[in-house]
């Protein structure tokens, strides 16, 4: 019998990281085992993933030696960042670059790297339709992951860069589900104005990663789009109807209103949602539905996601 290859996850106990290593883990006959990587072993979700018969290992991506560690032996790893555990560019950048690091010293065969656009592709840093945030960035979270994807490339990592979408899951753990108003009425705010968001569940994202890794070096050195549905705010408010059984009216919220909501990151998010607004053809363009019904075939649709979670979507009272 052929040895599983390993695939080492990086924020295995997370959103991304742990649908792949339940993917994994779910496919005995798949020829993979899932290393989960974790600062700490001992915590109740990464137990959940030692019971699934994952291997639990200690990381910390801010010790390079940890990663070496962490990716020693494996086949492959799914390298993802933490934005908003620190709310910093510089250090998601510096995070990559270690990340990219250990998989070259490893002598990996196939990274699956995480990524979003470089906003700054589409837009000059003194474009004025939006403003310049921390110097040199659009969208922080996404330039230094588009950024970033150079230095798997400069150090030959045979890399695949796997460009997500907006996580459904965001209406449960990001305060971003329908809000009763003072007319006691639900609304459904997003600054999309009529144009549509690419989404997913986020635990779709890793079963689509898993995909990628079973097609072996199918993938290597492609740009890979996913998304569950592309849909408008009216759209989503629609479904939401539906499912609530209770009228929910999107309402479209100005660019500048989202930017100056005060919660840390909603300059950033604001700018990210006008970015997919004022470059949606783009945006859109760049994920693939088709495919990514392909690599996961139980592909969820926000219909489905509603159906399973509107019990844990706070609406607000
Ligand atoms: N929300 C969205 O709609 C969306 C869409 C596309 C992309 N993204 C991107 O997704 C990324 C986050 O991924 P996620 O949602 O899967 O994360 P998540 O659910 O917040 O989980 C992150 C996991 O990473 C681990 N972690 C944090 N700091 C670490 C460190 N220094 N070393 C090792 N592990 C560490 C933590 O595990 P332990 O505590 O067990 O170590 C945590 O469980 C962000 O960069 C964000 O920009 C988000």
């Amino acid at each position: 019998m052929t040895e599983a290859k390993i695939i080492a996850v990086l924020g295995a106990t997370g959103s991304q990281g742990g649908g792949l290593v339940r993917a994994i883990q779910g496919d005995p006959k798949g020829g993979f085992r899932a290393r989960a990587l974790t600062r700490n072993v001992e915590s109740e979700k990464a137990r959940a993933l030692a019971e699934l018969g994952a291997e639990v290992v200690a990381v910390d991506v801010d010790d390079p030696a940890s990663l070496e560690r962490a990716f020693d032996g494996a086949y492959g790893a799914y390298c993802v960042t933490f934005y908003w555990e620190h709310f910093s560019p510089e250090k998601e950048k510096a995070q990559v670059r270690a990340m990219a690091e250990a998989a070259k010293t490893a002598g990996l065969q196939h990274v699956v790297w995480s990524t979003l656009e470089d906003t700054r592709d589409w837009m000059s840093i003194d474009d004025e339709r939006m403003p310049t945030l921390m110097e040199k960035y659009k969208v922080p979270h996404f330039d230094a992951k588009g950024e970033s994807n150079a230095i798997f490339t400069e150090l030959s990592v045979p890399t695949t860069f796997l460009h997500t979408s907006f996580y459904w899951d965001n209406l449960i753990f990001f305060g971003m589900g329908p809000q009763r108003g003072e007319d006691g009425k639900l609304a459904f705010n997003l600054p999309m104005g009529d144009q549509k968001l690419p989404g997913i569940a986020a635990e779709d994202i890793g079963r689509c990663a898993y995909g990628i890794f079973k097609s072996g070096d199918e993938m290597i050195g492609k740009s890979v789009g996913i998304a569950g549905e592309f849909l408008s705010g009216a759209e989503m408010a629609a479904t939401l109807t539906s499912a609530y059984g209770e009228d929910v009216v999107y309402n479209a919220v100005p660019f500048d209103v989202y930017r100056g909501l005060g919660f840390p990151g909603a300059d950033d998010l604001g700018n990210m949602f006008q970015f997919k607004h004022d470059f949606q053809e783009d945006f859109l363009g760049r994920r693939d539905l088709e495919l990514s019904r392909k690599l996961n075939p139980d592909l969820q649709t926000f219909a489905t996601w509603v159906a399973a979670n509107k019990d844990r979507i706070p609406s607000g009272g």
